[in-house]
This record gives structure tokens, sequence and C-alpha cells, in this order.
């Protein structure tokens, strides 16, 4: 320290000081102004402490660090407060333990407001006879250090609030978070970049010293991931497929059950979160928030991506290519909280601050709706334990820069037949692509909806005739599902045919798979499952577990339908090569029926039909960097009665042109872009269908109506 600072000055800095001094502490209050008396004692758990106790330990810091060593003959407000009110402070003695925060009924909280009080008089008078640099830099920490406890008492009321069964608000008119469009990938080129804290102005002893690093080219999210999108990661099994997860995090949802985000519940009408407004619906198009370090790297890696390094967000936020830096959630980084080369922590007790915590926890960036206003820098490192939820916080995705050789998504399969499909003269695309993760939810959404018959009689159908179906399976055969997805209708298959000793469920989603894999080993221990992660339309071989058993082909819910006559006979004729010599085949058909019967199925009166369609150009979109106004295109549902089909088409409601993947495409106000059929039969044009692939039919199995057909065919 120089002799220079040790002297005190009365300067314009002073009064500033003494102004922001004012303007935290009574922030404070007017933090604890809605809470009563009840809910500012309560601890909701070890990591929380009562508001009474942020208000009275706020005030400590002040007295032990700044009035104490400097008011001559300073006289505590109440000397046992020295004990209650120590956070973590080891040079300045023994506390009281931290779990036992919420048992201080004494002192109450009108005392700890006349210790505030009392303690604001004082400082009121030291700040006005000037202050050294030293004691500034205190009462600078203090006022940080009082921000950071303002966010923490909102934390731990809505924590202790979200356990109350009457989910109280705090305050009903606390601000939303701002949402909006999905993010963007930015890119920023290798190079060396500065890090950490070097200028004048506030900053913790850990954002510091400043110092080179040098950044891989990468790509970082320009907003944070959404509740929508969390949702589909949901959707998709994100909780419960172990490959997302690092191996900690795994054992911890389980051993927690957790399955959403903190202060997340699902009832029979979705799900809601408690907020700082209380229980409420969840906003698909607001930031995630609440997550641990865990979920934050298992849905990054779902989405094939990774969370930022500090460095990366850093570097980012000072290239201005970030939105939603300090103002919704804290930011995971995948950054472990540790020493900036050449750190040493400021000196004294308050070296105690930051330094001691560097270990075992992950770095956090930006800044929260629940943060003071003024309290964030670009610099400023937060940190917690993997395994913490109830802070802000949230993340944004980033990846490494594509290398030469690493497949591009705009050169994939799906690019490909999307650029094909929107060329020719009549725009199309296959309906193959509408199953992402949201397209997954629509569908099994239409099959709830009243219009949507075919799912609701096949199983109908399926629970009359699965003895007969049963009757003729051999003894010890091989079931093969095509398409398996959650395999519901095969269990009416296995309960009738409990000679099956196989069952292998084909499918394009192993989340998908491994799911219903280990739900059917726990219902059937007797049968091997063998599931099989492929493209079912183009299934060359099957398991080991197969071979040497007959093979009997499922093939339900009319999926047929939606193919051309010659991907049907292809695929029947390469389902016959598979399933081997003496297979049978059980497939399942929509029949031909009545036009507005059928148009209703397709049109339903929710419009969960129109927005499975629409979905389609969400998925480009998002996957293929498209712009496709999704509201400028409506749904339109017909019966081609001459090609025996249903259609869905999206008609273009303006003239317009949409970029995909370096290409444009021009569409005339009421252009279509036909995007799926769904062939209905006769038992007749099946017959003569499987014919084609070497099946004979042996039995044929129609529903009332509206009608659905089960056939069993023999090779
Ligand atoms: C999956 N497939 C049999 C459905 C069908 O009926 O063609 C897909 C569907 N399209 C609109 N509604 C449902």
């Amino acid at each position: 320290m120089t002799r220079h600072s040790r002297q005190r000055r009365d300067t314009p800095v002073t009064h500033i000081l003494g102004n922001r001094y004012h303007s935290v502490r009574s922030r404070t209050e007017r933090l604890a102004a809605p809470l009563s008396p009840e809910d500012m004692v309560v601890q909701s758990m070890p990591d929380a402490s009562p508001a009474k106790w942020h208000m009275a330990h706020t005030t400590w810091f002040f007295e032990t660090f700044l009035l104490a060593p400097n008011v001559p003959d300073y006289k505590p407000f109440d000397p046992t407060f020295g004990y209650l009110f120590n956070s973590y402070y080891e040079a300045v003695g023994p506390r009281h333990p931290r779990p036992q925060r919420g048992l201080m009924t004494r002192p109450g909280v009108d005392q700890v407001r006349a210790y505030r009080k009392y303690v604001d008089e004082h400082m009121a008078t030291l700040l006005l006879a000037g202050l050294t640099d030293e004691m500034s830099g205190l009462v600078e920490l203090g006022l940080a250090h009082e921000e950071q406890h303002q966010e923490l008492l909102l934390m731990d009321i809505l924590h202790l609030f979200s356990l109350s069964s009457l989910k109280p608000a705090y305050d009903p008119g606390w601000p939303k978070d701002t949402c909006g469009r999905r993010g963007q990938f930015k890119p920023l080129g290798a190079g060396l970049a500065q890090m950490g804290h070097g200028g004048t102005g506030f900053a913790f002893d850990n954002e510091g010293p400043r110092h080179t690093t040098y950044l891989q080219s990468f790509e970082i999210s320009d907003r944070l991931v959404t509740n929508g999108e969390w949702l589909s990661f949901i959707a998709d099994g994100g909780y419960h497929t172990a490959a997302l997860w690092l191996s900690e995090g795994w054992s911890l949802i389980q051993e927690q059950g957790w399955n959403a985000p903190l202060y997340w519940q699902h009832d029979e009408n979705g799900w809601k979160r408690m907020s700082l407004r209380g229980l409420e619906d969840i906003d698909p198009a607001a930031p995630v928030t609440h997550i641990s370090y865990f979920e934050a790297a298992a849905f990054a890696l779902w989405t094939d991506a990774r969370l930022p390094t500090e460095a990366e967000w850093e570097a980012a936020a000072r290239a201005g290519l970030l939105e939603q830096v300090d103002d919704v959630a804290w930011q995971w980084t995948q950054s472990g909280y540790s020493a900036y080369p050449g750190f040493k922590p400021s000196v004294g007790a308050v070296g105690e601050y930051n330094g001691k915590f560097m270990v075992n926890q992950m770095v956090l960036r930006g800044g929260a709706s629940v943060t003071s206003p003024d309290h964030s820098r670009v610099t400023y490192r937060n940190f917690f334990p993997t395994d913490k939820r109830w802070m802000v916080a949230g993340l944004r995705l980033a990846r490494d820069s594509r290398q030469p050789g690493m497949v591009n998504p705009q050169d994939s399969e799906f690019a490909r037949d999307v650029i094909a499909g929107l060329s020719g003269p009549t725009k199309t695309l296959s309906p193959k692509y509408f199953y992402d993760a949201a397209g997954s939810d629509l569908f099994e959404a239409i099959c709830q909806t009243p219009e949507y018959y075919p799912t609701k009689a096949e199983t109908g159908l399926l629970r009359n005739i699965a003895a007969q179906i049963a009757a003729s399976i051999p003894q010890g055969a091989a079931l093969v599902e095509f398409g398996s997805g959650a395999s519901e209708k095969t269990r009416l298959v296995l309960d009738a045919a409990p000679h099956i000793d196989v069952y292998v469920p084909i499918d394009i989603s192993a989340t998908a798979l491994n799911k219903a894999a280990k739900s059917l080993r726990q219902q059937y221990p007797n049968l091997v499952v063998a599931p099989q992660v492929d493209d079912f339309t183009r299934v060359l071989t099957l398991p080991e577990q197969a071979k040497g058993h007959t093979r009997v082909g499922f093939f339900p819910g009319s999926t047929i339908g939606n193919f051309t006559q010659d991907e049907a006979a292809q695929f029947l004729r390469s389902a016959h090569q598979v399933l081997g010599k003496n297979a049978q085949f059980i497939v399942g058909v929509d029949m031909v029926k009545q036009a507005h019967t059928l148009v209703a199925a397709y049109d339903d009166a929710e419009g969960v039909t129109a927005r499975f369609n629409k979905n389609l150009l969400t998925r480009i979109n998002r996957e293929l960097g498209a712009n496709f106004n999704v509201d400028a295109f409506s749904h339109l549902a017909l019966w081609n009665a001459e090609q025996a089909r249903m259609e869905m088409h999206l008609v273009s409601q303006v003239e317009q042109v949409v970029d995909v993947a370096g290409n444009r495409f021009h569409f005339a106000a009421g252009e279509r872009l036909h995007t799926e059929n769904s062939h209905k039969f006769t038992v007749q044009s099946f017959t003569e269908l499987a014919a084609r692939a070497g099946w004979s039919v042996s039995q044929c199995w129609v529903s009332e109506a509206p009608e659905v057909a089960l056939f069993r065919l023999q090779a």
C-alpha cells in the first residue's frame, strides 16, 4: 500500500460512493418490503438463507470491515451479531452453523432493521469524513457483496415459495424475461484474445489479472436456449438417455428423479413453472432457467453442440455478438472455476471472498433477471457447483467451427432432398422429415384428436383379433417390427402370444428404442429384446438373436400408405428378403371411405394436423438455416379420389422468396408445396400390391367403420 493511499480523501468520489451506498442499501429494503416477518425467518434448504439473515449479514460486512477498524471507540450494535452473521470468514472468527440459519428466531426482523439503521448512520459519518483508497475499495466490495445478497434473497425466496402449497407470488408484476426468436450461431475466428478485468472501476479479485489466451475458431449462439427447445429435449427422452450425461449427472438425476428443470411441474394440462410471479404456464419462447451444469451439458450434447468456455463467452460478448447477455439468466460455461494466471487474492480477511472457493465449481457468465442493475460486467465470473439449480441459470450453445471433412448439415441427405424437392416444377417434400422431436409429439397429439380415427380403430381391431394372430404364430418365433417407436401396439400381440421368443424392434430413434426396450424387458422377462437402430425402409440384416427363429414381421399404423406405390412394393419386397422363408407379415392399412371422414381426419378442428404440417418448415429453418415465414403458408388436406389418397399441402399465401441452404426458391401466391400422401386401400388393391412383392394374403381383418384393416401376408 502506498503512503498516498493511506490519506483520507473527501472528494467528489466519496460523495458518489455515498450516493451509491444509499441506493444499494435502500434497494435491499425495497426487495424485502413484500415479505412478511414469517417469510423472512425460514430457511428452505442449507444452500439458502432467510431474508432476515441476508439483511443482517450484509450489514455485518460494513460493521466488521469498515466501522470497527476505522471509527475510534466504535461500539458494535450487538456483540453477539459477529457470531450470528459471519458467513464464512475464518479470519474473523467462529460463526453460527450455516444449515441452522433458519432457526434464528432472535434477533427479530425489527431488530435487524434497527441494526441496518445503526450501521447506515455510522457509515454516513465515515463516508462524510472521507476515506482512504483502501477503505473506498472495501465500501465498493461491501456494496457489490450486498448486491450479490440481493440476488440470493430473491433466489432463496423463490425456493421457499416454490415449496409452499399456496405457490405465492413474490411480486405478481415481476418483469417477464425477454423472449423471441431462437438463437443463431455466430462465428468467431481463431486468434489471441485478452480476457479478464484490467481497467479502472470495481471488479472482484477473481476477475483478474487481465491476460492473453488463444482461442480456436468457434461458433456461439447469439441467444439463450428456450423452454420450447427444452420441451423437445424432454420429449425426445433427454432425461432418460444415459449417453447424453456425465456419469455423476446421470447418477444424480436417477437419485433425485429429475425429469425437468427445477420449479417445473406437470399435470393433466401440461407443464407449469414456479416463478417470482407465482405458478404460471411455460412460455416456449422464453429462455430456460433453473438448470444444473449437468443438465446444460446434456442438452448441449443432445443438440450436437457444447457449452462455451468462459474465454469464448467473453470474447463473443466483447465482439458484440451476444443478445440476452446479463438480463435473463446466468449462463453455464464449460470452464472450471480456478485462478487466472498471476491471480493473488486480496489482502486481509476479504481475501477469503473468492479465492478459497476455486475448486469443484463451474463458471457462469453474464447476469440474470434477479441481478441488481449495473452489477454485472463482461469479466464477471459467477460460480456454482455442478448440481445446483436454485440460481437463475440457463445456457447458450457453442460449437467448434466446422473443419474440412466434417459433415455440414447443409450437405446432408436432408438438405439434398429438400433442395431437390423444391427445385421441381411442382414443389414436394418427403413426409419422412415430419418426425423431428416436435413433429413426433405433434403426431402423438394428432392420434388423440377426435377426427383422426386410424390409431384408435387399429388398436381396437388388434385387441379383438390378437388371439387369432397369435394362433398362427409358430412356437419360438421372432417378431420383427418395422418403425417400432414406443412399441405400444406390440404389447397386444406379445400378451396374446407368450410363445414368441425374440422381439426385434427397428427404429431410427435410438432414444425411443432404448426406452421401449427397457420397459419391455421389465414387462416380459422371458422375452429376448434385440433392438436395432436403423432406417426400417433400408434394413438388410437382423441381429444375431433373431437367427434360427421363424420370423413374423409387424408393420401396423398404416404407414405403408405414406409410400408411393413403387416404394411400398419395394419395401414389401425387401421385408420379404429380410424376414426369410416361411415368414408371415402382419401389415396395417387404412381403407378407402367417404371423403368427409378422411378430410376431417387430416384437417382436425383444433388445428393439430396443420401445426404438424407446418412444423416441417420450422425444422427446415432450424436445421438448414432457411427463412420460411411459417405464417405465410396455410395447411390444406384434400382427397384425391383418382389416386385413392389423402394429400397434405402447404399453400403459399403470398408471392414470396425463400432461402434454403444457399438456394433461393420462388413461391407464387396460391402455389402448393406437397408434403404428404396417405394412400387408402381396398382389400383388392392391397392384395395386388402385396402380390407384386411376392406375398399372398392369408387373412384379412377389417374393423367397423371408419374401416382400417390388418392383413396377414404369407411369404
Ligand atoms: C404416420 N402416418 C400413417 C400418418 C397418416 O395418416 O398418413 C401421418 C399423418 N399425417 C397426417 N396425419 C397423420
